[in-house]
């Protein structure tokens, strides 16, 4: 059992004192690496290490293909700002690889878990000799693993998986008894920016959790340009997390006269406090149409856009 941090009771300061000190016992003068997708959960990690390790650690970006418009750019820039070098792996082909001819909600997730910790992340730990990845699990991951309603890409231990007999390397989770609204705070106590801190959620699987059915180089494009328009609109509405969901289904639609059996995006927008629980935010009509309209001229192949209504549960956050 993982003894749970509230975000009340969490006290930033003594937290990290502590999780500093239990990286350093278990690193000792080891090499350590981590993976930085810009979310809030392993931008904490980084900075958390990197106030522990220093030149030990080696914080890697890895470009799997399915991250938002821009995103490995933004990410070493900022961090960049903040001191902290961060490298930019090419992983795109493995993770498109793993994903062909993948349809099944859990064995997406499978192979993305596979390509990232066993491909990408066995090679790189290899390569620098790493014996440990830090990593930004949170106890909502673990939870919904547990419960078995959704295999969270980062979740081994608790499955009864040695990371170290399965992958070749240690993994050190310094978030695991925390949510997200208690990582926000121990974020910003380390000095990421409000950009960070406070961005919305975004989970590891990324865009191939956007896309019900197969997640090819072209249906991933598609939903991260619905993403880029949704987030954009969204921005300022203060909701927890908002999304675009590219679906398998077609609908008949017609352009400039003629049929076109066209795709439908589904956009969801959430208030929450730690995602284990949440409703849709009111959006106004007004903004719900400008998000139909921009999406149709913005998107290459849509033909429907439709709005989420339904809570968690019984439904879930993301879409797959
Ligand atoms: P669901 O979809 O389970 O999402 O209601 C709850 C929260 O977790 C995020 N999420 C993930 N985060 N790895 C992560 O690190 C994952 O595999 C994953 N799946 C979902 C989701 O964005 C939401 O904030």
């Amino acid at each position: 059992m993982i003894k749970e941090i509230t975000a009340k009771e969490l006290n930033p300061e003594h937290f990290i004192n502590e999780k500093v000190k239990e990286i350093q016992q278990v690193v000792g003068n080891g090499m350590a690496i981590n993976a930085l997708s810009g979310g809030v959960d392993s931008s904490t990690v980084t900075m958390l290490g990197h106030r522990t390790l220093g030149d030990r650690l080696k914080t890697v970006f890895i470009e799997n293909g399915l991250m938002r418009e821009g995103e490995p750019e933004k990410v070493v820039n900022l961090f960049r700002k903040l001191g902290v070098k961060v490298e930019v792996v090419d992983a795109q082909k493995e993770f498109f690889a793993a994903l062909e001819g993948v349809t099944d909600p859990e064995e997406k997730r499978e192979a993305i878990t596979q390509a990232f910790y066993k491909d990408v992340f066995g090679r790189l730990v290899r390569e620098r000799k790493a014996k440990y990845l830090l990593q930004g699990t949170i106890l909502t991951d673990i939870d919904e693993t547990v419960a078995g309603i959704k295999r969270q890409h980062n979740v081994f231990e608790q499955l009864g998986i040695d990371p170290k007999e399965a992958f070749g390397y240690h993994i050190i989770e310094p978030l695991i008894q925390l949510r997200k609204d208690g990582v926000r705070k121990v974020g910003e106590a380390l000095g990421l920016p409000a950009e960070i801190f406070d961005r919305i959620p975004f989970p590891g699987p990324a865009l191939a959790a956007r896309v019900i059915g197969q997640a090819t180089p072209e249906r991933i494009e598609t939903v991260r340009k619905a993403t880029a328009v949704v987030e954009r609109l969204l921005k300022d509405t203060g909701a927890f997390q908002y999304m675009a969901i590219l679906h398998e289904d077609r609908v008949t639609g017609m352009r400039d006269g003629l049929r076109d059996f066209g795709q439908q995006i589904e956009v969801r927008c959430w208030e929450s406090v730690d995602a284990r629980v949440a409703t849709p935010t009111q959006l106004s009509f007004e903004i719900l149409e400008k998000l139909a309209n921009e999406i149709l001229r913005d998107v290459p192949g849509i033909v429907s856009v439709t709005y989420n209504i339904a809570p968690k549960p019984p439904s879930t956050i993301e879409a797959v």
